[in-house]
């Protein structure tokens, strides 16, 4: 197995001060100094769930490039009425307020981690550009895309949280274009897709998932792995923003107005 080691961030000035509490470590209750450990686990559990959860999202939302009905149902199907007889919007409302709260754990584990103050900052940014290793260089821009996605993932998830009921082929279109969260949903497409690739990458050589008795050409293989997921899932992204962003132009004279499913604009015309 890959040792974890390799990919830790490289100490940082506090990270001595706590070398040598880990001396005096064996005095303290065992229970306690497991803790660190447990942590890391929770941030590597919490992240997968959430890259797990946005690649279902992905295919989800891209439905709209399949047509817009196709979409129509992708978001009826989240309300439930198939099951429970009638939609509950609010159903969407618990799976956000879920992601929510496990976006909050995942950050506030991740804080951990974060340099803390001028001086960890340039240490670790000189040691960065000294050692000019790709992935202390990888972990910096997962450092700056997740410090990014606290602010715009939370405006995106607040939107699903508080307006279920708004979500369909005309009301997602309406706020992408005339609600002009498109640059919103630009900037959190790349800063997503590379926070979340770069972390599943992490993850892979931490855990020593998919690991072999040849580590240089596993993490050769690995980066070839993340650098295609990272392309499929921004290109899928982009072209599915670009078709919420060409259904909006053209519906922006009706805006507000819902779109209809084929089943009753059919029986309509009857
Ligand atoms: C339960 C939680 C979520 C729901 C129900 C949801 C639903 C949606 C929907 C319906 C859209 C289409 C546009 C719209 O209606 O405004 C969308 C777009 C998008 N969402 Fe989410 N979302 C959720 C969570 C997230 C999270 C946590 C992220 C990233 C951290 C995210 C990233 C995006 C991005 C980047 C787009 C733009 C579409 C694209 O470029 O393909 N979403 N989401």
């Amino acid at each position: 197995m890959t040792k974890p080691a390799h990919i830790i961030a490289p100490a940082l000035p506090g990270t001595r001060q706590r070398a040598n509490g880990a001396a005096s470590a064996h005095h303290q209750p065992s229970d306690s100094r497991r803790w660190p450990a447990r942590l890391d686990l929770l941030q590597s559990l919490s992240g997968m769930l959430l890259a797990l959860f946005l690649i279902a999202h992905m295919f989800f939302v891209s439905s709209i490039l399949i047509s817009q009905e196709a979409f129509y149902r992708v978001a009826r199907f989240f309300e439930g009425g198939w099951l429970l007889g009638k939609p509950y919007p609010i159903l969407v409302s618990f799976v956000a307020a879920g992601i929510t709260a496990l976006l909050v754990l995942h950050a506030w584990l991740a804080l951990r981690k974060f340099p803390a103050g001028y001086r960890q900052y340039r240490a670790f940014v000189a040691h960065k550009n000294r050692l000019r290793h790709d992935d202390t260089s990888l972990w910096w821009l997962q450092v700056w895309t997740g410090f990014a996605l606290f602010f715009m993932a939370t405006i995106h998830l607040y939107d699903m949280l508080t307006q279920p009921d708004m979500i369909g082929p005309f009301a997602s279109a309406d706020r992408v274009w005339s609600g002009n969260m498109w640059p919103l949903y630009l900037m959190l497409l790349f800063a997503v897709e590379l926070h979340g690739s770069i972390g599943l990458y992490r993850l892979a050589l931490k855990w020593g998932w998919f690991s072999s008795d040849k580590p240089d050409a596993d993490r050769r293989r690995l980066r070839h792995v993340h650098h295609l997921f990272s392309a499929f899932f921004i290109t899928l992204g982009l072209l599915t923003l670009i078709a919420y962003i060409n259904i909006g132009r053209e519906h922006a004279e009706h805006l507000g107005e819902r779109y209809q499913p084929v089943a009753a604009t059919a029986a309509e015309r009857r």
